[in-house]
């Protein structure tokens, strides 16, 4: 069955799969937000930008974006102002990725970094309520402590934009269900960077590639198949289906070299730079390639290097179907 979605099932997957037990539950698993107050240097706000404009594709969701170019871009004076998603993705009720610029009405100006934290990593919004897990936040539960804090030292520095939005709601249900998926997560360090595997994992992790690269079922990440791609993504007439990333020889990537790997990526510096052409059916994806375009390619290199030691998985994708 094709599901319309736009920027990764991941939420559905787990809400799904927490099952009716949650019904009974009565307030999501949670702890008071921290009292901290995210030191504003210099580093943290750069760190901070690459997390929330690259690594961890903040924008995707949450920014405005022009879906007529090639990606789909943000466009900078939206950026952080919230989306309303739209139905035609078939999510489970009304779906709003909130204002999370610094504006005190619309945005989240008046949340402490704690509550901005809790949210991010825990899945708790200011007010106790359990967020949509369509937000990742369960991958972002394994960012670090030092990560979580430049994340929010820069969002503190975005221009706020006044954009009031609805609240989401979920059919029932769903509504329900996901008081199940929020957790605490709390001192995480940080990933050894001089470990590579585990620095690529971490990418992968807070990079969110497992939840467009997994095919579903009913929901659900299919059992054995991480990483293996043939999830659908479709916008109007449009059309791509995320390619399998693991390292089979004959259908997934286990051919491509760490170089081929990491110009897959660079080759779209100039387009990040200088805008990409027109999106059309012929290109159209929504792989961020324009974010991931400015990852480093020590990052892209451990990406890599964690990749090829994922269950090679033999699943043979059309990732541009001709329809
Ligand atoms: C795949 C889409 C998606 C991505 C990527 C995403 N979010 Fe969200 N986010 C959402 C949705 C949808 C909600 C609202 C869920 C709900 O209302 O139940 C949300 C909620 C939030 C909230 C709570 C706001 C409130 O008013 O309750 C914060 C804060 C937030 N996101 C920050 C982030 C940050 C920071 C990142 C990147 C590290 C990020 N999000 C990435 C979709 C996304
Ligand atoms: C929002 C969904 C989404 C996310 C997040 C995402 N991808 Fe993709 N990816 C796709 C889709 C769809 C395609 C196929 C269309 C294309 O090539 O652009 C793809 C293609 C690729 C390809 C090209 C494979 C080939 O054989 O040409 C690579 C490599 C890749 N992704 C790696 C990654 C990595 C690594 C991450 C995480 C850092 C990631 N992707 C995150 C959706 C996504």
């Amino acid at each position: 069955m094709e599901k319309i979605l736009l920027f990764g099932s991941l939420g559905v997957v787990t809400v799904i799969g927490a099952g009716f037990g949650y019904l009974s539950l009565r307030s999501p698993n949670h702890l008071p937000a921290e009292s901290i107050q995210v030191p504003m240097t210099p580093e943290n706000i750069a760190r901070g930008e690459y997390l929330f404009t690259v690594l961890a594709d903040c924008d995707g969701c949450h920014s405005e974006r022009d879906l007529s170019k090639f990606t789909a871009p943000v466009v900078a004076r939206g950026r952080g102002r919230g989306w309303q998603l739209p139905k035609e993705l078939g999510l489970p009720g009304d779906v709003v990725a909130p204002n999370i610029t610094p504006d005190v009405e619309t945005g989240i100006g008046a949340w402490t970094d704690g509550e901005k934290i809790r949210a991010i990593r825990e899945g708790i919004s200011r007010d106790g309520r359990p967020l949509f897990p369509m937000m990742p936040y369960q991958g972002f539960a394994k960012m670090s402590d030092g990560d979580v804090q430049a994340l929010v030292a820069y969002m503190n520095t975005l221009p706020a934009v006044r954009n009031p939005l609805p609240r989401t709601k979920l059919n029932f249900p769903v509504n329900y269900l996901i008081t199940g998926a929020p957790a605490p997560s709390r001192n995480i360090a940080a990933p050894n960077k001089a470990n590579k595997l585990e620095w690529g994992r971490y990418l992968v992790t807070v990079g969110g590639c497992g939840g467009c690269h997994t095919p579903m079922e009913k929901g659900e990440p299919i059992p054995g198949k991480q990483f293996a791609g043939g999830e659908p993504f479709v916008v109007s007439s449009y059309k791509a289906v995320s390619a399998n990333i693991t390292p089979d020889t004959d259908t997934g990537i286990g051919k491509m070299s760490e170089a081929e790997f990491i110009e897959r990526f660079h080759q779209y510096k100039k387009y990040a730079q200088d805008g990409p052409p027109a999106m059309t059916a012929e290109n159209f994806t929504l792989m961020p390639w324009l974010s991931f375009a400015k990852m480093p390619s020590e990052d892209l290199s451990a990406i890599y290097a964690y990749l090829r030691t994922v269950k090679p998985v033999n699943h043979s994708v059309e990732t541009h179907p001709q329809k």
